[in-house]
């Protein structure tokens, strides 16, 4: 339904501008005109095409004539200026369908194919082939590729693969990529895994929330914006693709531990909203002494508290090359939106564990008061959302969040109520009225950041940047919005008005894109 067929577009197209070119020049209230056109008639040639054009596009052509342009879809190259107003959508030309539960109502770009290998790229129905025919063996994939793509078979040379310790065994391109060029294959985890055992078992341990299950549980089967267009689901995959390949911390072709220990390597994905460690960590003292003298550090060598003055984000979740990330981890939290405190006797193990960390460098009583701070923090931060949400579900409960529930496009699950409701859907952040959006926003982006900032040390961000300032402001926010929808409300009631949400709640160019409401249609 989003497999948009940009042929038959631009064949739709070209009969717009043959037909309303001398219109868009000629008429001053070309928008009137236009009405008077039947353009079911001018589509008649391709009947099957018309439902995929895009309904009223009264809009367009207003504003094509205030611009002094030409209405036309968004894949010409053509610039529209001024915000692109006079242009409209058209969608990507192709689209690879979804799987797991919810495939059905997905797509994603052909990028995806280089994101979940094992299911589009090395299957037979999705494999984009190749203009090479033959099998070679590793000196001719290199010697061909020396020219065809000299950068990566640099950085192969530059990795232990092309010349390990032991002088044996080189691990060449097709042991990876196999011989045969028709049927190239990406390698998942499991090619990895058959040399490194120890390794793969890591990465594959862990529970909800470790890189085991970033793209299959989290993105695919918990349906996670499902509702979205291809164009914003493929967006995630860039990070939760974790799961399914080995090159996100070392990545390919030198497959380099130095890189891998480093910050930033785990940056490219923990950073931003819902995320914040690496920002967190750049604020610490611990950031700050890497930030200013990482450079000169020897990283080839294991990490440890004799090898490195600060701890890397690997030296304090990776102890000793564990490659499953939420060993050191206390409980689950989904980012930190459940509240729990650590600091109870029940988790005395892993706090000691932490503490064990921490007196590489620094003293029990320390560490363990830091700890606690986190742990008196992050519940502190949850009396201020109980507080929001109290007012909020009051709100939900007389009917007066705006827009009326009812009036909005479902989500994946058909749900189209309340959103903050446990159990009944996903917590949205598009298409629910803004009351529910602060409310989302205080927890999944704040509280969770609290929890962030004090697990690592920040000091900046749990006072200015995301606690108190921002939390308080947010609280206010809710109560002033709020306020005014009491206060409406009775001003309605006392004059009589009956008031039902406006269309664009539910309807609009962007709107229309969203698989729930279309399913609704
Ligand atoms: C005769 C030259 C030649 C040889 C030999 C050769 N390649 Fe290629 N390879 C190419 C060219 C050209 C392309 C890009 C065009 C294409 O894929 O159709 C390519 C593309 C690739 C790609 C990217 C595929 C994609 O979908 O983008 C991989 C991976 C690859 N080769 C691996 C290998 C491996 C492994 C071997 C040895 C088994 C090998 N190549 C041998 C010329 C060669
Ligand atoms: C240890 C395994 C391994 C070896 C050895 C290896 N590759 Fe790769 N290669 C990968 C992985 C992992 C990817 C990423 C796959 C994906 O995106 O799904 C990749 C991707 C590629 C790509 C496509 C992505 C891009 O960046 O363009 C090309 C081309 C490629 N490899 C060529 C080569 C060539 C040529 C050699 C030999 C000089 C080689 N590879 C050796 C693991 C390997
Ligand atoms: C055929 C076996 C084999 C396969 C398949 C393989 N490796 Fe390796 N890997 C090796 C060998 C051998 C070494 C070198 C060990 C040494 O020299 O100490 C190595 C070394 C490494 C290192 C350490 C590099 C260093 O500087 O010490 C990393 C990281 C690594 N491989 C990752 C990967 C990843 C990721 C994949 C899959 C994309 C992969 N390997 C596939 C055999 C393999
Ligand atoms: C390519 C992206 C990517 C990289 C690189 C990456 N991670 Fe992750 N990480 C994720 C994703 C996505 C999740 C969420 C997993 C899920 O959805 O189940 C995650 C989860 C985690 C968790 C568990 C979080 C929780 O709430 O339970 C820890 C701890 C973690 N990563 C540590 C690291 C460390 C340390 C590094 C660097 C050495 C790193 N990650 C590198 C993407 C990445
Ligand atoms: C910049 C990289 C990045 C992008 C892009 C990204 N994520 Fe994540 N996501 C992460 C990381 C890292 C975590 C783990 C964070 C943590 O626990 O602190 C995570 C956690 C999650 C979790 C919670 C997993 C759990 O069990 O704790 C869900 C669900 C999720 N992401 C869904 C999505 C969706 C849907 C998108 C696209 C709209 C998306 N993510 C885009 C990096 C990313
Ligand atoms: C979250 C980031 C991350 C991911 C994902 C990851 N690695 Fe690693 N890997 C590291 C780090 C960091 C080190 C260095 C650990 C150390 O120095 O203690 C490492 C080290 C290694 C080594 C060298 C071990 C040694 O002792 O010489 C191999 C081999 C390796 N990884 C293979 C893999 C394979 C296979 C996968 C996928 C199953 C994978 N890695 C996924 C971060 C990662
Ligand atoms: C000094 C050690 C230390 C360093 C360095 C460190 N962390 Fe943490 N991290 C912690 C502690 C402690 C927690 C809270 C763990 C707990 O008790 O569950 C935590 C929590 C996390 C979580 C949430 C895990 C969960 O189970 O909810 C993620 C994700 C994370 N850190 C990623 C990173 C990343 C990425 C970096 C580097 C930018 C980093 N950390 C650097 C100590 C560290
Ligand atoms: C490899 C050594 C190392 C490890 C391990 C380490 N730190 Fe640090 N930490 C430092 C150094 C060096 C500084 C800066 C000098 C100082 O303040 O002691 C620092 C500073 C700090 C500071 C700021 C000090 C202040 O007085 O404001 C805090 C807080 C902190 N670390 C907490 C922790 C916690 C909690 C852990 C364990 C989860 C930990 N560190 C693990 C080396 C380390």
């Amino acid at each position: 339904m989003l497999n948009i067929n940009t042929k038959k577009s631009s064949i739709i197209t070209l009969l717009l501008f043959i037909f309303f070119v001398p219109y868009i020049s000629t008429s001053s209230s070309f928008a009137q005109k236009r009405e008077e056109i039947n353009l079911e008639t001018l589509l008649d040639e391709t009947a099957s095409a018309a439902g995929e054009m895009p309904g009223d596009m009264k809009f367009q052509y207003e504003m094509a004539e205030l611009l002094g342009e030409r209405v036309g879809p968004d894949d010409s190259g053509s610039v529209h200026h001024a915000g692109g107003l006079s242009s409209f959508y058209t969608g990507p030309e192709k689209l690879f369908p979804g799987k797991g539960t919810y495939g059905h109502l997905f797509n994603f770009l052909p990028v995806i194919r280089w994101y979940d290998p094992a299911h589009y790229y090395n299957n037979d129905i999705f494999h984009p082939g190749s203009t090479v025919e033959g099998e070679f063996v590793n000196t001719e994939c290199v010697t061909c590729h020396m020219v065809e793509s000299p950068g990566i078979v640099k950085q192969w040379k530059q990795s232990k693969h092309s010349k390990p310790s032991g002088g044996e065994g080189v691990v060449g391109c097709d042991r990876c990529h196999g011989k045969n060029h028709k049927k190239l294959i990406m390698p998942s985890y499991d090619i990895c895994g058959e040399c490194h055992e120890k390794q793969l078992q890591g990465h594959r341990q862990g529970g909800q929330g470790s890189h085991a299950n970033a793209y299959h549980l989290e993105l695919i089967e918990l349906g996670c914006q499902t509702e979205k267009p291809a164009e914003e689901t493929t967006a995630c995959l860039g990070c939760h693709v974790v799961e399914n390949r080995c090159d996100g911390c070392h990545t390919r072709h030198r497959f380099s531990l130095t890189e891998a220990r480093k910050p930033n390597s785990c940056a490219v994905c923990h950073s931003g909203p819902e995320q914040y460690e690496y920002e967190m960590y750049m604020q610490s003292y611990h950031g700050m002494i890497f930030q200013g003298e990482g450079q000169t550090w020897d990283w080839t060598k294991p990490l440890n508290a004799e090898n490195y003055t600060v701890p890397t984000c690997a030296y304090c979740h990776m102890p000793e090359g564990d490659h499953n990330v939420i060993s050191t981890s206390t409980v689950y939290t989904y980012m930190g939106t459940s509240l729990v405190d650590r600091g109870a006797d029940r988790y005395k193990a892993t706090r000691d564990a932490w503490i064990a960390v921490c007196k590489d460098c620094h003293s029990p009583r320390f560490a363990r008061d830091h700890l606690e701070a986190m742990d008196e923090a992050v519940k502190l931060s949850f009396v201020k959302y109980r507080e929001a949400m109290r007012i909020v579900m009051d709100l939900y409960n007389h009917n007066l969040i705006d827009p009326m529930p009812a009036g909005l496009a479902p989500d994946s699950t058909g749900h189209n109520v309340f959103s903050l409701l446990p159990g009944k859907g996903e917590m949205r952040k598009y298409n629910v009225s803004n009351i529910e959006r602060l409310a989302y926003e205080m927890l999944v982006d704040i509280i969770d950041a609290i929890f962030k900032a004090k697990s690592h040390n920040a000091y900046y961000s749990p006072v200015y940047g995301y606690w108190e300032w921002a939390q308080d402001r947010w609280l206010i926010m809710i109560k002033d919005e709020a306020s005014k929808l009491k206060r409406i409300a009775e001003i309605e009631k006392k004059i009589g008005i009956k008031h039902s949400a406006y269309s664009f709640w539910k309807q609009g160019e962007y709107t229309d894109l969203l698989l729930g409401w279309k399913r609704k249609e």
